[in-house]
């Protein structure tokens, strides 16, 4: 049988070697656990002679006491050397050199809505908003879009889960917004993101447009061609940019038109444009025979594609940083 005081020796100089908490508590479980060293020794108690049974009995108590103790200190000792450990590692080093702030640019595509908005501010129009999440009422049925016009499709057309919302497609419903809450003279732009089911070099699932209103008494085509050309002149700053009209068909307007805009030998096209329908008016309580009024689509991310000389549209939405910087 082993004697009290080399077990108390062995286990000391085991607990003093051992640095982290599960094998101390490992440790402590060969000496006073249920079978271990000292437990076992006790167990021999009631084969010694009745004399020396309580003597024998506290120096085994004794040295599971200074064991206990042994570990408290080892498990103290053991937390204070990992704390030490880990403010060493997260020190402070006030001498290294700083990292500098990185400084951030404007992307291209809100670059051009911002030259956008401040070349139409100049001619008069307020700057308006609305929401990403539109009603079909906003989005199609106000806009004099009928119920089964193949905009309203789920194969062009993000809804939400409630088959009650989904992503606007364009920013016009921003117009029935904003005639509900606003009597003319309404002079406005409204630009945003839309979405589209739709993706390739050109399209883009979420995109972005201008749209654009002017109601009054006597607004005429002429004010929208005027408008819509010296806008393109001046955002392109080309004095002699060539702008057509060319008939188009939109629900919401009549007559319609499509805007192209020479570009070398050829047209492109820069959006869509027409006279407010009286049936939209009529959705929002406007005499249609008091006022009138033109209203337009433009695509901001074409726009910025053009001015800047960038092929390929998703660029402008895959946030390399690469690609990116070279705008500011
Ligand atoms: N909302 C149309 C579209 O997304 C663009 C448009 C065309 C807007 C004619 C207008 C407009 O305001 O008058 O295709």
């Amino acid at each position: 049988m082993q004697d009290v005081d080399a077990i108390v020796k062995e286990a000391l100089a085991v607990f003093e070697g051992i640095d982290d908490p599960a094998t101390l508590e490992q440790a402590k479980a060969r000496y006073l656990g249920k079978s271990g060293a000292l437990t076992e020794l006790l167990k021999e108690l009631g084969k010694l002679p009745a004399a020396e049974r309580p003597a024998f009995g506290s120096r085994v108590n004794a040295a599971k006491e200074r064991l206990e103790a042994a570990l408290k200190e080892r498990r103290e000792r053991i937390r204070a050397q990992k704390l030490e450990a880990q403010l060493g590692q997260e020190a402070l080093d006030v001498t290294l050199p700083g990292r500098g702030l990185g400084v951030g640019g404007q992307h291209p595509v809100t670059r051009t809505m911002e030259r956008i908005e401040t070349l139409f501010r100049s001619m008069g129009f307020d700057v308006a908003d609305g929401p990403e999440i539109e009603t079909d009422y906003y989005n199609f049925t106000a806009l004099n879009q009928p119920e089964n016009h193949p905009a309203r499709s789920m194969h062009d057309t993000f809804y939400l889960a409630d088959g009650k919302h989904l992503l606007r497609t364009h920013t016009s419903p921003i117009q029935i917004r904003y005639l509900e809450s606003h009597r003319p003279p309404i002079k406005i732009i409204a630009p945003g993101r839309v979405y589209r089911c739709d993706s390739d070099a050109t399209h883009s699932p979420m995109f972005h447009q201008v749209e654009g209103l002017w109601v009054d008494e006597r607004v005429t085509f002429a004010d929208l061609k005027g408008v819509l050309v010296e806008f393109l002149r001046r955002f392109f700053e080309r004095e002699d940019l060539k702008v057509r009209f060319r008939p188009s068909f939109f629900p919401f307007t009549e007559p319609s038109a499509e805007i192209d805009m020479s570009f070398g030998e050829g047209w492109l096209e820069m959006g869509g444009a027409g006279m407010v329908h009286p049936n939209v008016l009529k959705n929002v309580n406007i005499d249609s025979e008091k006022y009138q009024g033109f209203a337009f689509g433009l695509g901001p991310d074409r726009l910025a594609m053009l001015r800047y000389g960038v092929d390929d549209l998703r660029l402008f939405f895959e946030n390399d940083l690469r690609f990116l910087k070279q705008f500011n």
